[in-house]
């Protein structure tokens, strides 16, 4: 099958890695330059080199992966059956971006958006076929849920094929109505924000919030580690998206997380989060 993933940010590049290390998939990685979707390529490059040196995979596993990766702008993809939208969190650029697709894809391309918290429906409004959410988590290679989320027109035969197409790649899909932050987020980035309510209220240090919910709660990493992985700024829109749909004060970003993200404090991306990178 062939899959144009759009973005080729973490979340694009990790999902195109994801479906390019699966057998039949042949992957368009876009972006709005050519130079931008070879950026994606790079990093994943240096993922599957970074395999290669620890002795997990070989030179030729990791060389066939990159040769089925094909990089352009949105017009390489043509020939896709499958289209996975990862371009900025943003209702106004998705819907954009699939109303351009509409014009290049063939009427049968299955038109699918890694959205975290946006509306599905509303990110379909206008196009000439509905959109189907297909939700991977970072790491998108490693992970192993995707959440397949239905819009008011997405059809039962569209959530065949994404649950289908997730199973192949090694995830375990789970169904999901349409509601703000699905399932996964509407938990994680509340307890997110409540661990930065911990911090900004001087209960205890960065270090010791996540040391605390690693080997108390046993979670891989501490929130505010989380966080810093994720985004700030990602985690705050969230936030916002769950405070205006579902119209309930627990759901208030925490001032300081916005102070966070107004001083460009948003984790990795940026070098300085709750940790500092550099
Ligand atoms: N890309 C590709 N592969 C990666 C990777 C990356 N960014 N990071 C790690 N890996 C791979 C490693 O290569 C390694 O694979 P091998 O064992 O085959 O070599 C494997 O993952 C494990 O990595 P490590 O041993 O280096 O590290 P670890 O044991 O700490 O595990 C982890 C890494 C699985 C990512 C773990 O830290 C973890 O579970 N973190 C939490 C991740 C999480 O909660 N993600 C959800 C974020 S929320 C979200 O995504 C939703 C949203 O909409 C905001």
């Amino acid at each position: 099958m062939k899959v144009g993933v759009i973005g080729a940010g973490t979340m694009g590049s990790g999902i195109a890695q994801a479906f390019a290390q699966t057998d039949g998939y042949e992957v368009y990685l876009c972006d709005i330059s050519k130079e931008f979707a070879e950026g994606g390529k790079s990093r994943i490059k240096n993922t599957l080199y970074g395999r290669v040196s620890k002795g997990k995979i070989t030179q030729e596993d990791a060389d066939s992966v990159l040769s089925r990766i094909t990089t352009g702008t949105k017009e390489i993809c043509t020939d896709c059956q499958l289209i996975v939208e990862a371009a900025l969190e943003n209702m106004e650029v998705k819907n954009t971006t699939f109303r351009e697709l509409q014009d290049i894809v063939g009427p049968d391309c299955v038109f699918a958006t890694n959205t975290s918290s946006l509306s599905i429906t509303e990110i379909g409004k206008g196009l000439d076929r509905p959109v189907v959410g297909m939700h991977f988590f970072n790491p998108a290679p490693v992970m192993k849920l995707v959440e397949v989320t239905a819009g008011l027109n997405t059809t039962p035969e569209m959530m065949s094929t994404i649950k289908k197409v997730s199973e192949d790649l090694g995830k375990t899909p789970v169904e999901v109505e349409e509601a703000a932050g699905f399932v996964v987020n509407r938990i994680l980035i509340p307890m997110i924000n409540e661990a930065v309510a911990i911090y900004a209220e001087g209960i205890a240090s960065v270090e010791d919030i996540d040391t605390a919910m690693r080997l108390g709660a046993n979670h891989p990493v501490g929130p505010l580690q989380l966080a810093d992985i994720i985004g700030l700024d990602i985690c705050l829109a969230i936030m916002e998206v769950l405070a205006d749909e579902l119209n309930s004060t627990k759901f208030q970003p925490h001032p300081y997380l916005r102070k966070m993200v107004r001083a460009g404090k948003l984790g990795k991306k940026t070098g300085h989060g709750f940790y500092d990178y550099e």
